[in-house]
């Protein structure tokens, strides 16, 4: 079977298990989801502040994306009623947002994926409200890190998947970090979670080899404490078993034919806090 699969114009993809190639159009496409998603993201900057609900995060956002036009694809998701995911200090991703206030000094990620003429821009960063610990700030830095050196990895020619959870383990262990196993990037595009399972530890030249055309997210989450995670009654909240902080940012990407497009960067340059 092959695993890789053009897509040409309009065609309908399925969750098939293969890998998606895609062309001009698609490039286009992702272009102005993931601009969208940046933006929404750039918006929160100026917003996110010890007081502010996890709910009127998810307001916003909601109003942003319907203004431009799209509609959040996390709306009615598998049950999932919000516009966006919002994980504070020790949740590591899957947050409901809701009438919890953020306190001085927490971090929060904020997770959104607006869906633009059928394309998904799927990006979180973290956010400061007030001014949260060293520790904290450490952390959030590392974890950045991770995400750049992640995509550095797959920019290589003939990367292979498995190269970037290699560069950000070996990044993360630097600072006796946990990379969570439990949550993965994933391929994009018309399809909001694709193959392949981009996973943020792993064996370098291993996996698929990354070929011009295929979209993915990487989206490390990175505990301070030890790697293991588990899911809250509610059914979403993931956070960590040792209560350590965790931390994600996230990234939609196309290899090109000389390294990667980050379809996702915010155009202000408001990538990571302090903003
Ligand atoms: N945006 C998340 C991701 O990066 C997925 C959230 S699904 C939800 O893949 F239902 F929890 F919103
Ligand atoms: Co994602
Ligand atoms: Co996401």
């Amino acid at each position: 079977m092959n695993q890789y699969q053009i897509i040409e114009g309009d065609q309908t993809v399925y969750r098939d298990g293969t890998i998606k190639l895609h062309g001009p159009a698609g490039f286009e496409g992702m272009r102005k989801a993931g601009r969208l998603a940046a933006e929404i993201l750039d918006e929160l900057t100026a917003f996110v502040r010890p007081g502010v609900t996890t709910g009127a995060i998810d307001d916003k956002v909601r109003e942003m994306t319907l203004d431009a036009g799209a509609v959040p694809a996390t709306l009615g998701y598998r049950g999932y009623a919000h516009s966006c995911c919002t994980s504070i200090n020790h949740v590591i991703c899957h947050g409901i947002p809701g009438d919890k206030a953020l306190k001085e000094g927490d971090i929060v990620n904020v997770d959104v994926t607006p869906l633009v003429d059928g394309w998904h821009g799927d990006t979180s960063r973290m956010f400061f409200a007030g001014e949260p610990s060293l520790k904290a700030r450490k952390l959030v830095d590392v974890t950045y890190e991770c995400l750049m050196l992640g995509i550095e990895a797959a920019s290589r020619p003939g990367a292979r998947l498995g190269d970037i959870g290699a560069a950000i383990e070996a990044h993360a262990n630097q600072f006796r970090y946990g990379v969570v196993r439990e949550f993965c990037g994933h391929g994009v595009g018309r399809l909001f979670h694709d193959a392949p399972e981009v996973v943020h530890a792993a064996k370098a030249g291993t996996g698929p080899e990354l070929k011009p055309g295929m979209f993915f997210t990487i989206e490390p989450m990175i505990n301070a404490g030890k790697p293991w995670g588990k899911v809250l009654g509610d059914g979403w909240t993931a956070v960590t078993r040792d209560k350590s902080l965790s931390a994600q940012f996230e990234h939609s990407i196309g290899i090109t034919e000389n390294g990667v497009e980050i379809f996702t960067k915010s155009p202000k340059g408001l990538d990571k806090p302090p903003y």
